[in-house]
């Protein structure tokens, strides 16, 4: 996946009513640590990486790329959102910007990542006007297909990979009134 093109980088952090979403930090790499090495956030995602491993190799800023949003929460990060341009393996996505949520179990439940996936996408409405969205998510993780379809994402196909089967949604480009 490649990063979103033209789009000027960062942005000035994008303030919901509860969340702000930011570029990353040099403060964020426990938060980040926490996040890559947990097995509940990976349950769908094919396995957490090594704790030791991330210590080592995790830049000292990490994650930091356009696209990549670190949620925070009074001052502190609980989880991430991108966005990219999609070298997708279906033909239907490729060319696509794909969004991606991760967020750290003590945040889930709150509906923050709701709150954070609309507004980058009402983000990227502003910056790309017309860009449609795709979503790949395993069709088993419940509360990532309750999100998706709380961000209007409908399905486009499911397909099997990764040794499960993936459900891939669109959102379409608003459609300016004539
Ligand atoms: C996918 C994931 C981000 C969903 O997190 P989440 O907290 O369930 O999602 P939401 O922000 O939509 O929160 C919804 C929940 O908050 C509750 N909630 C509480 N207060 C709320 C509020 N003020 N507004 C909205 N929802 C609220 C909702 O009732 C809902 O609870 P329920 O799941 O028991 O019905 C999270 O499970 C995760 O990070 N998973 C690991 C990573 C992953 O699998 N990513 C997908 C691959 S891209």
């Amino acid at each position: 996946m490649s990063d979103l093109g033209p789009v000027a980088w960062p942005p000035e952090p994008i303030k919901t009513e509860r969340l702000v979403l930011r570029e990353s930090e040099a403060r964020d790499r426990a938060a980040f640590i926490e996040l890559l090495a947990s097995p509940e956030v990976h349950t769908y995602l094919g396995g957490p990486r090594a704790r030791d491993d991330l210590e080592r190799e995790l830049p000292e800023v990490p994650e930091r790329w356009p696209g990549s949003f670190v949620v925070d929460l009074d001052g502190a990060m609980i989880g991430q959102v991108l966005l990219r341009r999609a070298m997708h393996r279906r033909p239907t996505a490729t060319g696509k910007t794909d969004l991606g949520y991760l967020f750290l179990p003590q945040a889930w439940g709150f509906g923050y990542a709701t709150e954070a996936c609309a507004a980058a996408l009402d983000w990227l409405d502003g910056v790309l006007p017309g860009e449609p969205v795709v979503l790949t998510t395993q069709s088993a993780n419940v509360s990532s297909m309750r999100l998706a379809a709380k961000l209007g994402f409908t399905e486009v196909e499911r397909f099997h990979a990764w040794d499960a089967e993936q459900w891939l949604g669109l959102r379409s480009p608003v459609t300016p009134s004539a």
